[in-house]
């Protein structure tokens, strides 16, 4: 018995106090902590370095929203530059290094090195525009016989589709104001079946599917509009010069694309024109003849809807339009002039004067519904410096109707009044901002009324047209 005791008092000698035991296990916990709280910083890191990032680039308003100084920023953070739809309809313009670029047909993210482009299958090319603008390019140093890749899907314009646009434009009764560079028509073919694809430009059947074509078109121009005919052989001649140029070019567009998504490549497909000027979604009539939408990135170009992570929006400030058609918020006279000489308004491709007028949140917010925008990048906002109050468009009036959602029907958005919210201008230059917190108190309480309105984001914020004005906001790509 008492040698019992003995050995429970020495074995209770033994054991540690409870507390004793507690400092390693809690110290043991602390470690696994900071061991998991570094690895998954590692691998967030790694996720944001590595992860498929493929992005539309879409304009939310009427075209020229600065998509191409957009692109230039985004341009860094992807591989491979897709154009979707469109032609050299399009222009959008890059200030890089005090120089300026125009870009019509060539994926304007081109201009940085080490980038390659597509041209896809939704896209009409013109030959002769796209050969001009390749050898403007490499006049001025930028080389693009390698990098630039174009779908042999895609349809050619011909001149007859040129011809035609601007005969069928000057005998329409209501203008739609087209760049009469060709697209409506060409569009037209494509989708009668009857157009002339890059495979067939690049095929021993080219000659004979030409010959067709033209005594078609030859017929109808003399029959309609008492054109004389074009040359066959002059034609003939021309193209098969351009198939000999471009073939090296030549791929197919959703292999491609295909191929570089399962090599991690990231891709910005960059929509050309805007969602109000879409063929489906647009103030229709007054459109253009492609889906300038997100989803025509994936018809555009073949690559699956699945293939999309992120949809950025481009809108300016305030709006603008070139050509007719319905503008409910736009400028009186006096305003007008002062907006347009001051945003430079005057369009990229034609040089004509663009209509201005104030940020309509109706179209913006039709435009963040059909093409399911994650996040807005302000351009422009340097345009608004010097007003007194600035007006934002929250819905319409339609006699003793008012409206809060876009209007398909063309007639009811004709007369359309406007009703505004009116909001104190800063009277300061938004262009010497370089971040968020830096810019006027008025124009971050102007963007976060947008931000409200859309219930989307901005992600980015352009105070001025070269490459360096422009910023980052914490929702840059924080978006999901
Ligand atoms: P895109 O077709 O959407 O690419 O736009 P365009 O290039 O046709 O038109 C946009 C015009 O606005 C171009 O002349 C740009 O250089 C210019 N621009 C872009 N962002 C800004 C900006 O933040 N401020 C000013 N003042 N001009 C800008
Ligand atoms: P980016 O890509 C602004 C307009 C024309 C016309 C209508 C139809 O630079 O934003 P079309 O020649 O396409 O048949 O003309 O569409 N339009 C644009 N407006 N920006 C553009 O492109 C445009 N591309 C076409 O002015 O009203
Ligand atoms: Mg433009």
């Amino acid at each position: 018995m008492e040698k019992e005791k003995c050995i429970d008092r020495r074995s209770d000698s033994n054991i540690l106090p409870p507390n004793s035991y507690f400092l390693p296990i809690i110290l043991f916990f602390c470690v696994l902590c900071a061991v998991c709280c570094v690895l998954s910083a590692v691998c967030c890191l790694l996720y944001a370095i590595l992860a498929p990032m493929n992005i539309v680039l879409v304009g939310a308003q009427w075209g020229d929203e600065g998509k191409g100084k957009v692109i230039d920023v985004l341009t860094g953070e992807v591989d491979i530059l897709v154009r979707y739809q469109g032609g050299h309809n399009a222009g959008h313009t890059v200030i890089a290094d005090g120089k300026e670029f125009i870009f019509h047909l060539i994926p304007s993210g081109l201009l940085h090195k080490g980038k390659t482009g597509l041209i896809g299958n939704g896209v009409v090319i013109d030959p002769e525009a796209l050969l001009e603008e390749m050898q403007r390019l490499k006049a001025r140093g930028i080389d693009v016989r390698r990098t630039l890749k174009i779908s042999d899907e895609a349809h050619v314009i011909f001149p007859y589709h040129k011809r035609l646009d601007i005969l069928e434009e000057s005998w329409r009764t209501g203008r739609i104001g087209t760049t009469g560079r060709g697209i409506g028509p060409c569009y037209v073919d494509k989708v009668a079946r009857c157009g002339i694809r890059v495979a067939d430009l690049c095929s021993k059947e080219f000659a004979h599917k030409l010959r067709q074509r033209l005594t078609e078109k030859n017929r109808l121009l003399r029959a309609m509009y008492g054109e004389r005919p074009l040359s066959f052989q002059q034609l003939l001649g021309r193209y098969q010069g351009y198939a000999k140029a471009l073939a090296p070019h030549v791929v197919h567009g959703p292999r491609f694309l295909q191929d570089a998504i399962k090599r991690g490549k990231r891709i910005l497909f960059e929509g050309a024109q805007g969602t109000l000027l879409d063929i489906d979604h647009g103030t229709y009539p007054y459109v253009t003849s492609s889906n300038a939408t997100a989803g025509g990135a994936c018809t555009g170009s073949g690559v699956p809807p699945t293939a999309i992570h992120k949809v950025i929006g481009v809108v300016k400030a305030y709006t603008t339009r070139v050509g007719e058609g319905p503008l409910p918020t736009e400028f009186p006279n006096a305003l007008m002039e002062q907006i347009r000489h001051r945003g430079k308004e005057f369009g990229a491709t034609t040089g004509r004067p663009r209509r201005c007028g104030w940020f309509d949140a109706v179209v913006v917010r039709h435009a963040v519904c059909v093409n399911g925008i994650d996040a807005i990048a302000v351009t422009k906002l340097d345009v608004l410096d010097d007003m007194d109050t600035i007006k934002i468009c929250t819905g319409y009036r339609d006699g003793k109707k008012q409206i809060r959602e876009f209007p398909s029907d063309i007639d009811v958005l004709n007369r359309a009044e406007p009703i505004y919210e009116t909001l104190p201008g800063w009277k300061a230059p938004a262009s010497e901002s370089t971040r968020w917190q830096a810019l006027p108190m008025a124009a971050r309480r102007y963007l976060k009324r947008l931000q409200t309105l859309l219930g989307v984001p901005i992600c980015l914020i352009s105070t001025g047209s070269k490459r360096e004005q422009a910023f980052k906001t914490k929702h840059w790509f924080a978006t999901g």
